[in-house]
C-alpha cells in the first residue's frame, strides 16, 4: 500500500493507472477507522482494480461549535487497517493542500434535501460534504464510489449532486455496519461514557421495533414517529433532535407509509450527538 500526502502524487498513481484502463474504487473517510469504513474498503477491493482511501478530517463540514478538533484521529491504526483489508493507496492530505489560502468555491445542492435533518442543526455541514466529496472525485477520478447507508441524508445528497453535475461515478451503498448490541458504528461513538453507550443502543431499538410494528400493518407516519420519540425519551440522558420517516430518495415528508421508506433519528447521548436509521420496502 502506498501512503500519499499530495494532490500531485495523488494525481500522477490516477492517471497511470487509467493509462493502464484500470477500474477505480474510491472510499472517502475521516479516518478513525472501524468495521464499518472496512466495510467499505472490502467492497472496493473486490469491484476495482485501484482501491483509493482517503482520510481527511474535513474543516468546511464543521460549524463553528463542532468537534473539528476532538475529532478522534490515528493515523498509524487507520494505515494497519487500511492494509489489512488490501487497500492500494492511503490518501492523507493536508488542509492547505486541498483548501489553499484564498479558497473560494463551494458545491451545494440547494433546497430541502440538505436543510432538513442533520441540515436543521448543522446549516454549513452537506455544503462541506458536497464540497470535499467533488474535490476528491476530481483527484481520484474514481469508477466507483463507496458510502455507508449509516450516513442516509449524505448518501441521497451525494447521490443527487452526482446525477445534477454528470458525474460519470457509480456510487455503491453498503450497509449499516452494528456493534453487538446494535449500535451503529461510528468514530464519534468514543465520546461516549460507558453509562452514555449503555444507553446508546436505545436508537437502534426504537427503530427495529418500529420497523416490526410496520411489518405487522402499521401505516401511520404519526403513530411510528410517536412510538420511536416515547422509546427513546424514556431513556435518561437522551435528548432527541430529530425522529423522521421519509421517502428514501427525495427525502419528502411522508403521512402513509407506502414505497421505498427511510426512517432516520438523530439523538444527543450527553454530549454526543448520534444518527441512526433504517430503510425499507412498505
Ligand atoms: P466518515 O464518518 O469517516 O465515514 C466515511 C464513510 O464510512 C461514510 O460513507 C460513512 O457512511 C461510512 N460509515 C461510517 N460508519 C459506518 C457504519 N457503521 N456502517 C457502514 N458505513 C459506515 O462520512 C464521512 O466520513 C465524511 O462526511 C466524508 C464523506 C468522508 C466527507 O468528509
Amino acid at each position: 500500500m502506498d501512503i500519499i500526502r499530495t494532490k500531485s502524487d495523488l494525481r500522477e498513481i490516477v492517471n497511470k493507472a487509467l493509462g493502464k484502463g484500470q477500474t477505480i474504487g474510491l472510499i472517502p473517510t475521516m479516518g478513525f477507522l472501524h468495521e464499518g469504513h472496512l466495510s467499505l474498503m472490502r467492497r472496493a477491493r473486490r469491484e476495482n482494480d485501484l482501491v483509493i482511501v482517503s482520510v481527511f478530517v474535513n474543516p468546511t463540514q464543521f460549524g463553528p461549535n463542532e468537534d473539528l478538533e476532538a475529532y478522534p484521529r490515528d493515523s498509524e491504526k487507520d494505515i494497519t487497517l487500511m492494509r489489512s483489508v488490501n487497500a492500494d493507496i492511503a490518501f492523507f492530505p493536508d488542509a492547505d493542500d486541498i483548501y489553499p489560502y484564498g479558497y473560494a468555491t463551494y458545491v451545494q445542492v440547494e433546497g430541502a434535501m440538505a436543510q432538513t435533518l442533520c441540515g436543521r442543526s448543522r446549516p454549513i455541514h452537506f455544503r462541506g460534504v458536497t464540497t470535499i466529496v467533488s474535490k476528491l472525485f476530481h483527484l481520484a477520478k474514481p469508477h466507483r464510489a463507496y458510502f455507508g447507508q449509516k450516513d442516509a441524508q449524505q448518501v441521497a445528497i451525494i447521490a443527487k449532486m452526482i446525477q445534477d453535475l454528470d458525474f460519470d461515478i457509480e456510487l455503491v451503498v453498503c450497509p449499516i455496519i452494528r456493534e453487538a448490541d446494535g449500535l451503529a458504528m461510528s468514530s464519534r461513538n468514543r465520546y461516549l461514557t460507558s453509562r452514555e453507550r449503555s444507553k446508546a443502543k436505545v436508537l437502534s431499538q426504537a427503530l427495529h421495533s418500529a420497523q416490526a410494528k410496520i411489518k405487522n400493518g402499521e401505516r401511520s407516519a404519526a403513530a411510528v414517529i410517536q412510538n420511536i420519540t416515547e422509546r427513546i425519551a424514556s431513556v435518561k440522558p437522551a435528548e432527541i433532535d430529530y425522529v423522521s420517516v421519509m421517502d428514501a430518495v427525495t427525502l419528502n415528508d411522508v403521512q402513509a407509509l407506502r414505497g421505498k421508506i427511510l426512517i432516520a433519528v438523530a439523538v444527543i447521548i450527553g454530549r454526543t450527538r448520534l444518527i441512526d436509521n433504517v430503510q425499507f420496502e412498505v
